[in-house]
């Protein structure tokens, strides 16, 4: 703060004391106010370029799947010898993980705006055969260029997830954890079946949900673990 308006704050400060309202009194502001308050530095251009490192493919099966399971693991229904258990968060180590998954998704997701092939060199993916449950990287890249704004939207809706669950750990909201989970599985399931297995069939599905997985060891959530509220 400068000596000068110190000064008038001093002044100001003073004849407030008194009572005496003057409306120049509150116009002197440093320069940094002087901007509107809301204004934030305008996020239209990057630092510098992006470039990609790996596909698509591994970009979900080395980071966003691996720290996902951070939030989709925090919360879950057991079955044990000793009946039925909830996992949940409790430490503060428990919670510091949830974070890192949520920051993770939410930061994370944008790198899926950055072009990039879908799958590595030679990878097809599960697409040749009569009746292919999957779309070939190429079929998904020319989906992706017809129509980048469905492509943005579902980036979108796995970073407010991660947004979602941020919030959450901030409060350290339980109850809302087992709800984020739900809509994490939503983001991620809604994206695979648009450009990845459109032409999935129940078997196939059942294979291959992560969530299967876990239902072999307990009881999904949402049957009979999600608390009530
Ligand atoms: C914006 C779209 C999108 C979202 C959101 C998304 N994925 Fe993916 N994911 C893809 C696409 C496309 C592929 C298939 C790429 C390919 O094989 O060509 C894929 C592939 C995968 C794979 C397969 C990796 C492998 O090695 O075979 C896993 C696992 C995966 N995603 C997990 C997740 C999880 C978990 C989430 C949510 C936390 C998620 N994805 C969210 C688009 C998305």
């Amino acid at each position: 703060m400068t000596l000068r308006i110190r000064n008038l704050l001093v002044v100001c400060t003073g004849l407030l004391v008194l009572g005496v309202l003057i409306s120049d009194c509150s116009s002197p502001k440093p320069s940094s106010t002087s901007t509107p308050p809301s204004a934030s530095p305008p996020a239209t251009k990057l630092w510098g370029d992006m470039k990609p490192v790996v596909s698509v493919k591994e970009l979900m099966r080395d980071m966003l799947d691996p720290l996902a399971d951070n939030i989709f693991d925090a919360v879950s229904t057991q079955i044990t010898k000793k009946g039925v258990v909830n996992i949940e968060p409790k430490t503060d180590a428990d919670w510091e993980k949830i974070r890192i998954g949520a920051v993770t998704l939410a930061e994370g997701a944008y790198l899926l705006k950055v072009p990039r092939p879908f799958a590595p060199p030679g990878d097809l993916n599960n697409s040749g055969g009569p009746d292919p449950v999957e779309l070939s990287p190429a079929q998904i890249t020319a989906k992706v260029e017809r129509d980048p704004v469905e492509w943005n939207a579902r980036i979108e809706a796995l970073r407010n997830v991660g947004l979602e669950v941020l919030d959450i750990v901030k409060r350290k909201d339980v109850n809302e954890l087992w709800d984020a989970g739900e809509n994490l599985d939503r983001a991620c399931e809604q994206c695979h079946r648009s450009y990845w297995y459109p032409g999935e069939d129940a078997k196939f599905y059942q294979k291959l949900n992560r969530r299967m997985e876990e239902f072999r060891q307990s009881v999904p959530a949402g049957r009979t673990g999600k608390p009530q509220k």
